[in-house]
């Protein structure tokens, strides 16, 4: 052997046999979506440098700013997965109705649906943010692809995943066998495998959330995080709190280090704040992978039929455990 981990194309190649029906485009999709990855990258690295932070003074569909680097990987994420041929519809944060690509758009088998900058406020403090992606197999049989291929419950993923931009660059994906992670090394523009089949830790006692919101939350929520709170140390309370604010880096972290990640419904917010199709489903999707568990505090995200592209769900991700515990409290309220 040479000594170096396999790189992400290697490695999907290698799986391919996995995948017949395939032919190679989903490993044509999935090298769109990782030169995205290393180009956003190297934009967030120089970020400052060349004019990349800051807002476009526009607001998006959902009524949130758009920041310039939501816009410029949008463009690019659209075009780069248009251009393989191999996607009939896509649906972004960024944009309202669903988005057909311009070149040979009836070859495409794949719906995709992403978030281009996940926690784009983090830019302009240098702090961590994520691009989240989730591949659909079209159920429309030829021709540019619709709605329907996009509204497909997470269940139905052919893969998701997510390119997380921290003190390291890495690309996580699952495409129902196991979750898989690779490091970006920018001097060789190479993701290289970091973790195979990766699990939750058994620890968990972390909490992630944004608590300055508890004020709005139903009572289920607020009687939980008292509980995590208490000092309890058989039980392993009090837990910890940690909270980055882009849940691609509050996800990931929980992934390595155990714990649970939250963004319930509260009385502003009445169908909680992260949207299902592009944040809560591929996430979930990965997360069910690592052994763990995702849930709108009742029903299983998965199984989530979606109505609408931007529509939002409250949302609870991560150790099995801990979202049974979280599931508890809300189905002893009703
Ligand atoms: P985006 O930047 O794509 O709009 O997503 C922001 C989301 C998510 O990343 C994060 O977990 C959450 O918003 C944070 O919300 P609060 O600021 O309300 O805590
Ligand atoms: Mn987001
Ligand atoms: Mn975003």
């Amino acid at each position: 052997m040479t000594g170096f981990q396999p790189t992400l194309n290697q490695f999907i190649r290698a799986r391919q046999e996995d995948y017949p029906e395939a032919v190679g485009e989903f490993s044509q999709v999935m090298n769109a979506i990782a030169l995205a990855g290393k180009l956003i990258s190297r934009e967030i690295n120089l970020a400052g440098l060349v004019a990349a932070t800051g807002y476009t003074g526009r607001t998006n569909v959902q009524g949130e700013e758009v920041a310039k680097l939501d816009d410029w990987s949008n463009d690019l994420i659209i075009d780069l997965l248009g251009e393989t041929g191999c996607v009939c519809v896509m649906c972004s944060e960024e944009v309202e109705g669903a988005i057909t690509p311009s070149k040979s758009a009836s070859a495409g088998r794949y719906a995709v649906s992403f978030d281009p900058v996940d926690g784009s406020s983090n830019i302009d403090i240098a702090a961590p943010v994520g691009t989240i992606f989730s591949i659909q197999r079209r159920v429309t049989k030829s021709g540019v692809g619709h709605l329907e291929d996009l509204l497909q419950p997470g269940r139905n993923q052919a893969a998701a995943g997510y390119i997380l931009y921290g003190s390291s660059t890495m690309f996580v994906y699952t495409t129902g066998k196991g979750v898989h992670a690779f490091t970006l090394d920018p001097t060789m523009g190479e993701f290289h495998l970091t973790f195979a089949d990766l699990k939750f830790p058994e620890k968990s006692n972390v909490y992630s959330t944004n608590e300055g919101n508890a004020g709005t939350w139903l009572e289920p929520d607020v009687e939980w995080v008292e509980w995590l709170k208490q000092n309890d140390p058989e039980t392993g309370r009090p837990y910890s709190a940690r909270y980055i604010g882009a849940l691609v880096a509050d996800f990931h972290r929980i992934l390595l280090k155990g714990g649970i990640f939250a963004y319930p419904k509260n009385t502003v917010q009445r169908e909680g704040k992260l949207r299902l199709l592009y944040e809560c489903s591929p996430l979930a999707f990965m997360a069910e992978q690592a052994g763990g568990l995702a849930t709108d505090g009742l029903k299983r995200i998965l199984d989530i039929e979606p109505t609408g592209l931007h529509q939002r769900t409250p949302y609870y991700i991560g150790n099995a455990r801990e979202v049974e515990l979280i599931r508890r409290f809300h189905s002893s309220s009703n």
